[in-house]
């Protein structure tokens, strides 16, 4: 059936013709699936370094502060939970419609349209576009130590890390829709 984009979402078919360009296939779907299981009672600890990275950078971490002042902790914490379950929804692979629309609300998040609005908070107002792809190295190269803690074999480790890159990059694209101009994406 031919999905509408009412949401502004991107449509399955479309993001199929994404997943083609990133060489994502039904292996990757595969190895994000054993990364869940092993992912799955670490989240926790996948944060610490993810968050122990933004928070050493100011401008990172200056995007949960209003401008100039100080992050805000609490806003810092209800993040960190829908993270949590970000990475739970990577490693699942269940990339359907509902999905994708939630991709469009999460670029929204980012975006001046609706940053703030979900935890009532006073920070700045958009996380600038010219940090959400650099964020992508650091994310990934970081996640390796995790992965290997499945006992998995190097190549197995090495496909689920690549897996996790095809997904990150296709999901940060689905977030920029807002970023860029009106028929452009
Ligand atoms: C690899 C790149 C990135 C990933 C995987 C990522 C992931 C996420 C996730 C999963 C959320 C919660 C989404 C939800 O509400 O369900 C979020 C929110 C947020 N992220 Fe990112 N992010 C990335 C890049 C960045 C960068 C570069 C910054 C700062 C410069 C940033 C700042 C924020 C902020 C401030 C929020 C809260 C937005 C709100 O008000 O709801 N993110 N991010």
């Amino acid at each position: 059936m031919q999905q509408t984009a009412t949401s502004g979402a991107v449509t399955l078919q479309e993001f199929e013709l994404m997943k083609q360009a990133a060489l994502f296939t039904a292996e990757d779907d595969r190895h994000l699936q054993r990364s869940y299981e092993i992912l799955k009672d670490q989240t926790d600890d996948v944060l610490d370094v993810w968050y122990g990275f933004v928070g050493s950078h100011r401008q990172l971490v200056s995007t949960f502060a209003p401008d100039g002042g100080q992050p805000d902790a609490n806003y810092l914490a209800a993040v960190r939970e829908r993270f949590a379950q970000w990475i739970l929804d990577t490693a699942s692979a269940n990339y359907d419609q509902e999905w994708l629309d939630y991709q469009h609300e999460i670029g929204l998040r980012h975006h001046r349209t609706k940053k703030n609005a979900t935890d009532g908070v006073d920070a700045t107002a958009i996380v600038p576009f010219r940090y959400l792809f650099p964020l992508v190295f650091p994310v990934i190269h970081t996640l390796r130590e995790f992965l290997a803690k499945g006992g998995d074999d190097e190549a197995t480790i090495v496909a689920m890390q690549q897996a996790w890159l095809k997904s990150a990059l296709l999901q940060l694209t689905l977030w920029s829709r807002p970023y860029v101009k009106d028929g452009d994406f």
